[in-house]
């Protein structure tokens, strides 16, 4: 929580972040320490702030008036910049030496990376040599250059937007910047990077988050894992993200689809020859031993600075060899596993990729629409959007029915999502692979049978929400049993584990489970008629 502001409060202590719950939160705290300042005008915070560049090279206001404005009235987290912009504007105003500047501005740095990385995203919060990544003075001259292009339609949209072209990574020394920006001698840079969705719909944060990672490269593992449930967007996202910061990566962008939610996963070695061939070792060259890929494929990426999309991985044992040994590449893995292992014994930062938030989930449905929408057609929107769970891949099929079926009234698709079957509702016409339930097919594949079967079980019984022990009632199992097999549930994301030892079952992810038990043949359980 952060601490309650006084209008008496004396002290810069008082007014310190020290904690954070929301972004709220942290506004309400941005907007105490102006009062405290003595609630200098915008004009005069932007004079203090001094400038900053463009991406264009233009130098521009660092805090411009009308962006702060928007920015404190907002409900979104701000960028990196505008924080420190700020906060060492409202500290000069009251007359804080340059050192007491840049201490505060380090703490509130420190509070907003774990804003950024707390809770419904990311589990871990920044490692302390990414804290340490920030410099210790802030002079304004020294911020990054900042967007004039970047989601400028919203208010302050430039703050909030991103364009890591006119972004450099803070800690990387001039040094290692190569004029011609690329490695001597290298081969032709692979740019393997796939074509992203047209336009990317909200996500804000977590491309906020993914962008930290590159204030983390040359001084950690590079490697940031992307989980998440089937449909709910991880490969948008990273494909996305990686194409937006391809210019810092001059040596090459690999991307390699491990095929980790299919039927034939790729193996080790298959996967290290690829990586080998796009880094341009010919195919007479490329060892026979896995150990030996492993050696030519680091040897390969020493030195160089290489992004590495590792897509639909299976799990850890899956990534793990074709982890980049430099520290300025990166992988970015997506996964439908929670990838516990990746995060605990190798270091990787995870973004845990929860559904899309209702306002972006409305925009992705007249997106995939294409057409106008009455005002009672877009009100119904709100319902497709629940009943879909927010799920991007559920929206995208209703969105995409939608747009085949023009003389449908939105409505009525809405209610036949509320009462029919929806998971039949989301499939689309002559497309059997694309589906909702497909994709949630991948994931019950990998559970073992008993992990199966309680899935089942809990799908019929219903409840959004179990513990460990009504889930031992409900499957007819002992308690340990219940934990580990839900761990196993959890591990792909097809429960989530909530606060005071809960579990979460979401509704679309319990009518697959249903469909799956009535396929399976599997009854409900004697629990249920005793209310377990
Ligand atoms: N934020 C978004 N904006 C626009 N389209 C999106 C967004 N997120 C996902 N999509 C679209 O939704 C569909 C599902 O997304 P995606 O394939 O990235 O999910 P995924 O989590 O990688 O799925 P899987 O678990 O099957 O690998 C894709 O068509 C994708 O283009
Ligand atoms: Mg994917």
């Amino acid at each position: 929580m952060f601490r309650g502001i006084a209008m008496s409060k004396e002290s810069l202590r008082d007014i310190q972040p020290s904690a954070l719950e929301s972004v709220d939160d942290f506004l309400r705290c941005m907007r105490d320490l102006r009062l405290w300042a003595g609630q200098p005008s915008l004009r005069r915070l932007q004079r203090l702030a001094g400038t900053a560049r463009a991406a264009n090279g233009d130098e521009i206001d660092a805090l411009p008036r009308s962006t702060v404005s928007s920015v404190l009235r907002g409900r979104r987290v701000p960028r990196s910049e505008f924080v420190a912009a700020y906060v060492a504007a409202c500290l000069r105003y009251r007359g804080s030496g340059e050192r007491e500047i840049a201490e505060s501005v380090e703490v509130w740095l420190t509070v907003w990376r774990r804003l950024c990385a707390m809770s419904p995203a990311v589990s871990p919060a920044m490692s302390p040599a990414a804290s340490s990544a920030v410099p210790s003075v802030m002079a304004p001259a020294a911020f990054p250059a900042v967007s004039t292009a970047a989601d400028e339609s919203a208010p302050g949209g430039a703050w909030f937007g991103r364009a890591p072209s006119a972004w450099t990574p803070r800690e990387q020394p001039p040094s290692e910047r190569r004029p011609s920006g690329r490695t001597p001698g290298a081969a032709v840079p692979p740019q393997q990077l796939p074509a992203a969705p047209a336009a990317l719909v909200g996500r804000e944060f977590d491309l906020a988050v993914l962008d930290m990672q590159l204030e983390r490269r040359g001084c950690a593992v590079p490697v940031v894992a992307v989980s998440g449930m089937p449909g709910v967007g991880k490969t948008a996202l990273a494909v996305h993200w990686a194409r937006q910061v391809a210019d810092h990566f001059p040596d090459g962008q690999i991307h390699l689809d491990l095929r980790g939610s299919g039927r034939a996963p790729m193996r080790t070695e298959q996967a290290l020859a690829v990586l080998l061939r796009a880094l341009g070792m010919a195919e007479a060259d490329i060892p026979a031993d896995v150990e030996s890929r492993m050696g030519s494929y680091r040897s390969l990426l020493a030195g160089r600075r290489v992004l590495i999309v590792l897509d639909d991985a299976l799990d850890t044992a899956q990534i793990r060899p074709l982890l980049p040994g430099d520290s300025r590449c990166l992988a970015v893995a997506t996964s439908r596993n929670r990838l516990s292992g990746l995060v605990a014994r190798d270091g990787a930062h995870r973004l845990l990729l929860g559904p899309l938030d209702p306002a972006a989930s409305r925009r992705m449905l007249i997106q995939a629409i294409g057409r106008a929408v009455d005002p009672g057609g877009a009100r119904a929107l709100d319902g497709i959007a629940r009943r879909c769970m927010q799920l991007p891949l559920a929206l995208r099929i209703a969105g995409a029915n939608l747009a085949d079926r023009p003389d449908q009234d939105i409505r009525e698709y809405a209610a036949e999502l509320e009462r029919g079957d929806r998971m039949a509702a989301l499939a689309i016409d002559g497309d059997e692979s694309d589906t909702v339930p497909a994709a949630f097919d991948g994931s019950y594949r990998l559970l073992s049978p008993e992990a199966q079967r309680l899935l089942c079980t809990l799908g019929l019984a219903g409840r959004a929400e179990f513990t460990v022990e009504s889930a031992a009632v409900i499957g007819g199992v002992g308690g340990d049993e219940a934990r580990r097999l839900l761990n196993q549930i959890a591990a792909e994301n097809l429960i989530e584990p909530a606060a005071r030892g809960r579990y979460l079952l979401r509704d679309l992810t319990r009518d697959y489970a249903r469909g799956r038990a009535r396929t399976e043949g599997i009854g409900p359980p004697p629990a249920l008629t005793s209310n377990a």
